[in-house]
């Protein structure tokens, strides 16, 4: 952990780091190996699973959740980690309450609207909703 981070118990914290001034609202999950930048806000009920690296800055709404287990084979990987997918947050992105984020990347200064699922990657700065979440406005 780094300063200044924030942690509204109860919250489930396993092994990740969390940078300068982060703060973790109540009632998240937050699995082994996750990075979350300085500044970054997790807002509460939120899940993000291993293999998720968010950036700096960012505000993860109430509520969103992280995938990194498509069920390609048709059923969940049983607990074998090769399986599983990683997820790249930028800097300063805001996902909206209750979101989705499959397994994708997401470029900077990128905002999600709420309720939305992210199926693909990001690579241009904007506002995305709906699902399959699509460009509704450049930002
Ligand atoms: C996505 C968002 C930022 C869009 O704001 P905006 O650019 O002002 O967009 P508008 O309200 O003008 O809507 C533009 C269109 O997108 C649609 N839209 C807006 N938000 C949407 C959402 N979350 N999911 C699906 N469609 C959405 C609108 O219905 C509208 O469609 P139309 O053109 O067919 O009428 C906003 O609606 C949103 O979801 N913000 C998230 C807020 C949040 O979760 N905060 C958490 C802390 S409380």
């Amino acid at each position: 952990m780094g300063a200044d981070v924030k942690i509204v118990e109860p919250c489930n914290l396993y092994e990740c780091e969390l940078g300068d001034e982060v703060f973790v609202g109540p009632f998240v999950e937050i699995q082994r190996g996750v990075k979350v930048g300085a500044k970054s806000r997790i807002q509460s009920h939120s899940f993000i699973c291993s293999l998720v690296d968010i950036g700096e800055n960012c505000f993860i709404g109430h509520g969103v959740m992280f995938v990194n287990d498509l069920f390609k084979e048709g059923k969940p990987a049983g607990g074998d980690s090769t399986k599983y997918k990683e997820t790249k947050i930028g800097n300063c992105v805001s996902i909206g309450s209750n979101a989705t984020i499959l397994p994708v990347e997401i470029c900077d200064d990128v905002v999600i609207g709420a309720g939305s699922v992210v199926t693909k990657n990001i690579v241009k700065s904007g506002i995305y909703a709906g699902n399959p979440a699509q460009l509704i406005r450049e930002l």
